[in-house]
């Protein structure tokens, strides 16, 4: 089976089962400042866990372009990567565990046709980190009915079979794994699903998404119930081909090879690394991200010079072969993400830019850290290891990686302390940053989504209708609103944007939420950033009738629900884009 026919029988399977399919959402995160990266299938459709209405329905499929950044240490062995795609099927408060599972088995033993006998599940069995929700009976039994023996049922806790949230808040529940035996018998006795021995290769998760986790690290029920369900393209067809790693499928096999090809000294860990890397950042740069020392930039730059180090290092390439992983991951996906092709040249300009970067600095990155290397006792401090990523270039990982070399250590945790005093974010990673995003429906925030709108409409009614949205990121504590100007913004400006807001807000306007058609929605002249993909209909909030937005929600009943608006500051963001913090109460 391809990888093609894989995603179509998937999302068609489930299409058969009255699930609506809608496209995968951006690998970057549209209205969520919790985290850096698109993680699951889920995370795009948070509010609709929560209990906002998808336009869609209640029951949804789709293939989801997915990037995990803390397992990024794992990759390199036969299962792991940092980019993938993942399937996905959901229920928002309609099915529940008998069908999800039920389905689940359907799909791996009829349409895969793989066999039964090979399958062995994990379930909650309970954590007393999360008290007053026991055993998962009721998934047990269901296995049970369909066949799955009791001695391949694995009762675990939360560490293996709690699902969520993205970030610390927002929706979780416990969940089912499956997994596949390869059969490599090379492993030991103590190998079981949900371990890293290799033998069980975990391919598809359902999440009974029934909890919220809450700021005060409660787990409440949710309005409804909901499942969630996600199974990794790349495993499941390196099981559907008969192999024991995901470098050599499809999706990988041509840039493994290519790799070998130009290598004068082959080996297989740091060739997955680069491939994998390669793929992660092509995706990232797809989405017009590039490398700094920030953010997404960051972790694309440190995708970029990882592999470089590899490459240039390990496998001793002297003239790495990046417009022929461009290609070939080209050829592999142009039809399902069209985004790559449109930005080919880019991505070409971005890495080689990026790699020559890197090299200015790397000769004397290198001797600066062999000197580190010989005033100390195995261990690389935070200090300096801080210190050959700001001076010299040397990302996190590539100290790891030359550190391990001559066995020394290297005080991550306070580089990260390091890096977040500089940053002002918490981790490298795709991990959580501050509060608020997608999870937030505090009404703090859910009065800053509304406010956003009021002042969007603001904004263009003194600037000019060719103002336009460009990010926007609401906490607790304060809205942040990017927007497309040339110029700083007066003082006058600044006070009559503020006024009309206030005054939006005094005249207690009705906000409506409606679903449409793309071209209906374009009709009644819509703003605002569009990039969600809901499938056929789009969701426009209005606000009696001064603004019409694309948007998720969710927002405030009525402006008067809000109290008084405040512009803190207006700075440049470069290239024409400006920058307001403001606040609401
Ligand atoms: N959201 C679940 C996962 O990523 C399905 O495993």
């Amino acid at each position: 089976m391809t990888a093609k026919e894989l995603r179509t029988k998937y999302l068609e399977f489930f299409k058969k089962k009255d699930h609506v399919i809608v496209p995968s959402a951006s690998l970057i995160p549209e209205h969520d400042p919790t985290v850096l990266f698109t993680t699951a299938g889920m995370h795009p459709l948070i509010p609709f866990l929560l209990g906002e209405t998808h336009p869609a329905g209640k029951r949804l499929v789709n293939v989801q372009k997915s990037m995990r950044t803390d397992d990024i240490d794992d990759v390199g062995d036969a299962w792991h990567n940092t980019f993938f795609e993942m399937l996905g099927n959901w229920s928002f408060g309609n099915y529940w565990k008998k069908e999800a599972i039920g389905w689940s088995f359907e799909f791996l033993t009829r349409e895969l046709e793989l066999d039964p006998k090979k399958i062995y599940v994990t379930v909650f069995g309970g954590d007393k980190e999360i008290p007053g929700v026991g055993e998962d009976k009721e998934a047990i039994e269901i296995w049970k009915s369909l066949g799955i023996p009791e001695n391949k049922i694995y009762k675990l806790g939360k560490n293996d079979n709690w699902w969520g949230p993205v970030g610390q808040t927002g929706p979780c529940g416990p969940d089912t794994e499956m997994f596949y035996d390869t059969g490599t018998s090379k492993h030991g006795e103590n190998c079981r699903p949900g371990e890293t021995c290799g033998k069980y290769a975990e391919i598809w998760n359902d999440v009974f998404m029934e909890f919220n986790k809450t700021a005060g690290g409660k787990y409440e029920p949710l309005k409804q119930k909901n499942v969630d369900t996600g199974m990794g393209v790349e495993r499941t067809l390196a099981i559907l081909e008969g192999k024991d790693n995901v470098y050599d499928t499809e999706l990988f096999k041509e840039v493994m090879e290519l790799l070998k090809e130009k290598s004068k000294n082959f080996n297989q860990r740091d060739a997955r690394i680069i491939a994998d890397h390669m793929k992660a950042a092509i995706f990232i740069l797809s989405e017009g991200v590039k490398p700094s020392n920030k953010d997404q930039g960051y972790v694309l730059r440190r995708l970029i010079r990882r592999s470089e180090s590899k490459a240039a290092y390990s496998l001793d390439i002297s003239d790495p072969p990046y417009d022929l992983i461009l290609g070939a991951y080209l050829n592999i996906y142009k039809e399902e993400y069209p985004e790559i092709e449109d930005k080919k040249n880019e991505i070409s300009l971005e890495i080689a830019r990026e790699v020559a970067r890197f090299h200015r600095t790397l000769e004397q990155g290198m001797k600066e850290f062999e000197k580190i290397k010989t005033k100390s006792d195995k261990i690389i401090s935070a200090e300096d290891a801080f210190y050959l990523h700001a001076t010299h270039g040397l990302t996190i990982d590539i100290v790891k990686d030359f550190a391990r070399e001559d066995g020394f250590t290297v005080d991550e945790k306070g580089f990260e302390r390091e890096f977040s005093n500089h940053q002002e974010i918490s981790r490298a990673g795709a991990e959580q940053r501050f509060a608020g995003g997608l999870a937030d429906h505090s009404e703090i925030v859910i009065r800053g989504h509304t406010a956003t709108h009021l002042l969007h409409q603001a904004l263009r009614d003194v600037l000019g209708s060719h103002v336009n949205q460009t990010g926007s990121n609401i906490t607790p504590e304060r809205i942040r609103f990017d927007f497309s100007y040339g110029e700083k913004l007066t003082e006058e400006q600044l006070k009559k944007v503020e006024d009309i807001v206030n005054l939006k807000i005094e005249e207690d306007l009705p906000v409506k939420k409606e679903f449409m058609t793309q071209e209906e929605a374009e009709k009644i002249s819509a703003i605002g950033l569009f990039r969600e993909k809901y499938g056929d209909k789009v969701s426009i909030y209005q606000i009696g009738n001064y603004s019409v937005e694309y948007c998720g929600g969710p927002h405030v009943g009525h402006t008067g629900e809000l109290k008084k608006f405040k512009i803190l500051k207006e700075e440049a963001l470069g290239s024409g884009q400006r920058r307001i913090r403001a606040t609401v109460e």
